[in-house]
């Protein structure tokens, strides 16, 4: 009788606690889990905190080899370890190199624990660590595109080859806004504004991980989104250093992102590796469990970056020792500990279970968390995703067209004084510059190694063409010398140079002299920079150039907008390929010669002056004129290049801009139109940026923010109509109490040249 009573207490209990809940972030199946709790309910604590531990591969491979070692089985078996990432030897590897390993693992961990292990990998761009697979533009370049479309077909492309490789879970998207443009990781996210942030990272979750996120086909994999949050905002723009984000603006323009893409079904998450404020995010409860899992209703699982619990005791010195820094992590939420060389964690953690600094009861939640990732992606019905007879279509030409459109609408055109560009094909054209004969500098990092350096080795290279290649292959007469290059191996910045007067003699006899220049490749750590003026080789080589008299057009391959301020009046015409991938130079080679429009536009402002960094989404006193009276209390803001700024061979002019109502209330929706005509000779896409402004608020209001946007194709001398319903909540803001406020009072609307007025007339 007690027993029934109990039990009816406890159901009420559940339905009144669903009553006021927000509703799950993914539904949960019942026969699911069911399943985890009866598997919970048999594993000892040692085996629950193996569940909770992940090694890199390393730690268990024979070197040299696709095997594990005697020495990695028998930690595997001991510590019950749960999860294992990297690729093997630091370098890409084959997809059946992949399987042979796993199998291996999968078999001692089943045949162990009767559980099997999850295996997660880099996979950045399309499958990076995998030999032969698709390679996109990192996702700075998706993001430039403005195409929404593009990030879903990488993640599907990027999935399938992934899966072709037994691997279920990579470490992408990443979804840090990128406010400091000096910070090493830009490339790898999204840019600058929350909107392109949100959008784009939901159509990679959902391209990764398909539209099921409860049952994850083998086709797909789940993400882990990353990195939880506000890392691409450290103040000294270095790299694992710290920011200083107000709790208002995390929640205004860095949630979002996550936020969108767990509600699209998001398995995973990657704490951010520093701390804000002085509190490292891994011992963040009130964001890991308060924001994330509570605040989201969201089952799925967080895990930390490289060794991070290890560094908020040794690095941040926020505990006196690493068995602490272990129990305020797991305390505040963090579900599997990315620990690569050191099983010391899982003793820790069996002794702050029995000492009771970690109640048994968190240990078990986050066991559910990763079983549940195991169900969802189907490893107890099979852990070796089929053979690698199910993926056909790995490599195919399918996914390398794929890539190659991704390239071609990821190049901005920045600037084309006189129709410089297009070329003709029978121009001489002599190419110089660090970047021009590399498929190192075209990857980036993630690029078949963690810092993409051994990308132009011949077994990597082979099949791809560097921007001289394809320059070649396309144009009549291409002269390349290599009097400027970066050292092959070594600190990234380093660079070989040459004899420029040669150069210089040789530009006397050309048409046109294309100089490709930026940055090598790096990722994380490695790639901080103290100054984000491009080097002074490759400024004097541009200089120099110059001299000759002839047109210059200039290629930037970065990962990061370098400042180019000095040498920018002299290039007639200048592109941004930014980090476009394997197919980045054929797309630049068709798009020179006129046979591919340009359609993209930054997304980032680019700076002209190093101590002068500032987003799109300033304050207005940022940017104010003199003001009246004795003191001249100006400000100014002065890019090289504003956010979305971006050319094409054609023209677009924008007219007759509309909307359904101009007056409105929270909860309504207001139509916006605008007719967008292609005024030029030639067809192209355009991506059509809708910005809004408050013009007065309680908080002092952004100069403006992009609302929407979308990409529309034209033939010259057509014209398209472009409607957005835009949500009048879309316009709020968070005010100081952290509420999502929208308040009465003027918006002004702009799309290109055109701009109308609206009036809230009652908030929220
Ligand atoms: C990076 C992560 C990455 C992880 C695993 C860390 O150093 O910050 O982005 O996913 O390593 O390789």
């Amino acid at each position: 009788m007690r027993q029934k009573l109990l039990t009816l207490i406890c159901v009420g209990f559940a339905l009144c606690a669903c009553k006021n809940e927000i509703p799950r972030a993914i539904p949960q199946d019942p026969e699911m889990e069911a399943k985890i709790e009866k598997i919970l309910s048999r594993m000892t604590l040692q085996e629950k905190v193996g569940q909770m531990t992940q090694l890199t591969s390393g730690a268990i491979l024979e070197p040299g080899t696709h095997h594990v070692s005697k020495k990695g089985e028998s930690i595997l078996r001991k510590y019950k370890i749960g999860s294992v990432l990297n690729t093997m030897e630091d370098v890409a590897d084959s997809t059946w190199a992949y399987r042979e390993f796993i199998k291996e693992i999968q078999d001692i961990c089943l045949d162990e624990m009767g559980i099997p292990c999850l295996y997660g990998l880099d996979q950045i761009h399309g499958a990076s660590y995998t030999l032969g697979a698709a390679l996109f533009p990192q996702e700075i370049g998706v993001a430039s595109s403005f195409n929404d479309e593009l990030p879903f077909v990488m993640g599907d492309v990027c999935a399938y080859e992934t899966r072709a490789c037994n691997v279920p879970w990579v470490f992408t998207p990443t979804l840090d806004l990128s406010r400091n443009q000096c910070w090493p990781r830009m490339w790898e996210s999204f840019g600058e504004d929350p909107l392109v942030q949100s959008r784009m990272g939901v159509q990679l979750t959902l391209g990764l991980q398909g539209d099921n996120p409860n049952r994850i086909d083998s086709k797909h994999v789940a993400v882990s989104l990353k990195h939880f949050f506000a890392y691409g905002a450290a103040i000294s723009g270095q790299d694992r250093t710290p920011s200083m984000v107000s709790p208002r603006e995390l929640k205004e323009k860095f949630f979002p992102a996550f936020k969108a893409s767990i509600e699209a079904g998001a398995l995973t998450i990657m704490v951010n590796s520093s701390n804000n404020d002085g509190i490292p995010f891994h011992t963040n409860k009130e964001l890991l469990t308060g924001w994330l899992k509570e605040g989201l209703n969201w089952d799925g699982m967080i895990v930390t970056d490289w060794a991070d619990i290890r560094n908020v005791y040794e690095r941040d010195h926020t505990t006196a020792t690493y068995k602490e820094a272990v129990a305020a992590s797991i305390n505040a939420g963090v579900d599997m500990i990315m620990e690569p060389y050191s099983v010391k964690v899982c003793d820790y953690l069996v002794e702050l279970v029995n000492e009771k600094k970690v109640p048994l009861s968190r240990v078990d939640d986050a066991v559910r968390r990763i079983l549940r990732v195991k169900f969802r992606l189907g490893l107890f019905d099979d852990p070796y995703s089929g053979t690698l007879e199910d993926y056909p279509e790995f490599g195919s030409e399918q996914h390398v067209q794929s890539a190659y459109r991704a390239a071609l609408e990821s190049e901005v055109l920045l600037k084309n004084e006189n129709s410089l560009l297009p070329l003709s094909k029978s121009d001489k054209i002599l190419l110089l510059g660090p970047n021009a004969n590399s498929m190192r500098t075209l990857g980036g990092g993630w690029n078949y190694s963690w810092q993409g350096e051994v990308a132009d080795r011949q077994e990597f290279a082979a099949c791809y063409n560097t921007i001289y290649e394809a320059l070649d292959a396309k144009f009549d007469s291409v002269t390349y010398l290599p009097v400027l290059e970066y050292a092959p191996y070594g600190d990234f910045q380093t660079e070989i140079r040459g004899d420029y007067s040669q150069a210089l003699r040789a530009a006397r006899k050309a048409d046109v002299v294309v100089i490709a220049i930026g940055e090598n490749s790096y990722c994380e750590t490695v790639g901080n920079i103290n100054d984000l003026t491009l080097s002074s080789n490759q400024l004097e080589l541009v200089k120099t150039l110059a001299q000759s008299g002839k047109p210059v057009v200039l290629i930037l391959n970065e990962g990061r907008p370098r400042v180019i301020r000095e040498i920018e009046p002299l290039a007639g015409a200048i592109v941004n390929v930014l980090l476009p991938g394997n197919y980045g130079g054929d797309a630049l080679a068709s798009l020179l010669c006129g046979e591919e429009n340009f359609s993209a536009k930054l997304p980032y402002t680019y700076p002209k002056y190093v101590n002068r960094l500032n987003t799109y989404d300033y304050k207005l006193c940022e940017n104010r004129a003199t003001m009246g009276g004795l003191y001249n209390y100006d400000a100014n803001i002065e890019s090289q290049w504003p956010f979305a700024h971006g050319l094409s061979y054609t023209t677009f002019e924008y007219s007759n801009m509309r909307v359904d109502k101009s007056e409105f209330s929270a909860g309504d929706i207001i139509k916006v139109s605008i007719d967008v005509s292609n005024t030029g000779k030639v067809a192209g896409k355009e991506a059509v940026l809708l910005f809004s402004s408050d013009l007065y608020a309680s908080v002092a209001p952004d100069v403006k923010r992009l609302r929407d946007y979308t990409k529309i194709y034209l033939e010259p001398g057509q014209t398209k109509t472009v409607s957005f319903d835009l949500k009048a909540d879309d316009l709020s803001f968070v005010d100081h109490s952290l509420n999502w406020v929208l308040e009465e009072g003027e918006f002004r609307l702009a799309c290109g040249s055109e701009s109308v007025l609206v009036n809230c007339i009652k908030g929220r």
